[in-house]
């Protein structure tokens, strides 16, 4: 759930308004979580605090729902903590978050059809900049795989948060 809600425009206009950002998969409840909380972990190693972090689905089957139990066995094995209560994207996260981030090209092409804003909106693996993109997009669904499949998933968004995480700082206006 992410912690503070002013409107984009708003903290727009605030001369050091940080990034804010949003991880959507279709569920909330295994790959979009275990981005928040891998994220919000690496900030935290990076002493990096005061970013507004969440995580949504495009469907809201498990709204109200914590992670999958798999996806929190795989975190609590890497030490990283799930904050994460499922919940369904709305269109005032359209305005509310600097970055929206898409977990795989169907949830991309959903959102834009929601309305989400194309110049917001980007592909989670994209921002891990030892991966090609055009060959493979997706951090796959790992809901009806095996434990293996989290596993993966982990060390994916493992490297794409750190990928973003360095682009937020090569972006960060000077202090
Ligand atoms: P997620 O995985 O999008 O990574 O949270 C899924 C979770 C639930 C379902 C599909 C994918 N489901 O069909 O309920």
């Amino acid at each position: 759930m992410a912690r503070r809600n002013k409107g984009l425009a708003s903290r727009m206009t605030e001369p050091s308004a940080p990034p804010s950002v949003l991880f959507v998969c279709l569920g909330n409840i295994c790959r979009s979580p275990l981005a928040e909380g891998i994220f919000l972990h690496l900030a935290a190693e990076r002493g990096i605090d005061g970013m507004i972090v969440d995580s949504a689905g495009t469907g809201g089957w498990h709204a109200g729902e914590g992670p999958d139990r798999r996806a929190s066995a795989v975190a609590t094995t890497r030490g990283v903590h799930l904050p994460s209560i499922a919940r369904q994207i709305e269109r005032a996260d359209f305005e509310r978050f600097t970055h929206i981030i898409a977990m795989d090209a169907s949830n991309h092409e959903n959102l834009l059809s929601m309305g989400a804003p194309a110049e917001r909106l980007r592909l989670m693996r994209s921002y891990d900049p030892s991966h090609s993109i055009q060959s493979a997009p997706d951090v796959p669904d790992p809901y009806y795989g095996g434990d293996d499949g989290f596993d993966r998933v982990f060390d994916m968004l493992m490297a794409a948060c750190a990928g973003l995480l360095d682009e937020l700082a090569a972006n960060a206006p000077e202090r």
